[in-house]
């Protein structure tokens, strides 16, 4: 076991925990059982996790007393649905759970975010603990209580804010992760020291592609999960900085959305959306080429993609993804909001873009 580190989001009555290193869950495993006073847990994964860590994660939690009743739904954003929420609120009330109960999330951000809205909802709000089993789930999704399905009318449309009590980031789970959905997942580790913690991107670069595993790793989720913490702590519910967040998310949910279905990833998409965010910083004069050329160059060296023309698909039109930026959530009075960089370490908000320059960039970026 290495040393387990553990971070905690501040949040007055809901403040928690979430513990990080491999060999997390057996370390957590004594306080983990204090949620579950009948002495079993109904926890809810998926198939694909089910059948490389249940096994494992049910001794773990047999061991402390704790019988493990599973509840196993299809991998795959087409569980986070009215019908999947169903599923699981069903079997929630099928195996009479009790207020004073709570519900475990063992799996990516699927599960976590299907398992958290299922959780605030069912008798009007039960407890759940997230055990993340992608990288992604324990940098970003696990951690900061947004919780949600996907409706006809986009991704994540309808959840809630459920704040989980306990966070287990085991990288032990980890293991039998691909290296493309593990890349995928340190994005959102690259986004966090680019917004706000130079010092973490210069680990982060210090180490290259090492630091895709092993204790570097370790050190790197609980800075990056710290730095979340910070954020939500100030601004739960996202009012103003945990804007923030969104670094490469509005040239990233352009790319997804503009993309064929499972072609690329989300983190892939989010890399690429980061390097336009600094590049488009550097053509408005805010930010260095300087640093924008280290977020690039540190963006391949782990093997991600800094460029539209280095995602899986490659047949984009500029007026098409400018016009898919104006359809982001996060915009206001119809203006396109866009986190930019002063430099590395210094995001901010810019609330209104000026269309027809990001249209003129991104026609040159696709040139
Ligand atoms: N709530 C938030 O703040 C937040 C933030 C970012 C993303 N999200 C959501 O997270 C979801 C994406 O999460 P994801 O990338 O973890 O995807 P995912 O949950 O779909 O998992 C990806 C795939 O990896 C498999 N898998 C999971 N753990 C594994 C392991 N240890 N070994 C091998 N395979 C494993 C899964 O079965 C699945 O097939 C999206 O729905 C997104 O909207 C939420």
């Amino acid at each position: 076991m290495s040393e387990i580190m553990r971070v905690n989001v501040g949040l007055g009555e809901r403040s928690y925990d979430v513990l990080v290193g491999a060999g997390a869950l057996t370390a957590a495993a004594p306080e983990l059982v204090r949620h579950f006073p009948r002495g079993r847990a109904i926890l809810i994964t998926d198939r694909h996790v089910a059948g490389l860590h249940l096994e494992r994660v049910s001794e773990t939690l047999a061991a402390h007393g704790l019988e493990v009743e599973p509840v196993i739904v299809e991998p795959g954003e087409t569980s986070k649905s009215w019908a999947g929420l169903a599923r699981v609120v069903d079997a929630l009330l099928d195996h009479n759970i009790e207020r004073a109960e709570a519900v475990i999330a063992l799996g990516g951000g699927v599960i976590g975010d299907l398992t958290g809205f299922a959780a605030a909802i069912t008798k009007r709000g039960i407890d759940f603990i997230q055990i993340p089993t992608t990288l992604l789930a324990q940098v970003d999704s696990s951690v900061g209580g947004k919780t949600g399905i996907n409706t006809t009318h986009g991704k994540n449309f309808a959840g809630a804010f459920h704040q989980p009590r306990l966070v287990i980031a085991d990288r032990d789970l980890l293991a039998t992760l691909p290296l493309r959905e593990r890349r995928a997942g340190y994005a959102e580790i690259v986004k966090a020291a680019l917004i706000g913690d130079a010092a973490l991107f210069e680990q982060l670069e210090a180490a290259g592609a090492d630091g895709l595993d092993g204790a570097g790793l370790d050190a790197a989720v609980a800075a990056a999960i710290a730095f979340k913490a910070r954020i939500v702590a100030e601004d739960e519910r996202e009012g103003g900085v945990r804007a923030l967040l969104n670094l490469g998310h509005t040239f990233g949910h352009a790319f997804e959305a503009d993309a064929p279905k499972d072609v690329i990833r989300h983190g892939e998409a989010v890399a690429a959306g980061i390097a336009l965010a600094f590049a488009y910083s550097a053509h408005r004069g805010v930010c260095s080429a300087g640093d924008a050329a280290r977020v690039e160059a540190h963006l391949r060296a782990v093997g991600l993609p800094a460029s539209a023309a280095e995602l899986a698909h490659t047949d984009w039109q500029a007026s098409s993804l400018v016009s898919r930026m104006r359809d982001d959530k996060k915009n206001m009075d119809g203006r396109i909001t866009l986190i930019l960089a002063r430099g590395i370490g210094a995001a901010y908000i810019d609330r209104a873009a000026d269309e027809a320059d990001l249209l003129s960039f991104m026609e040159t970026q696709l040139s």
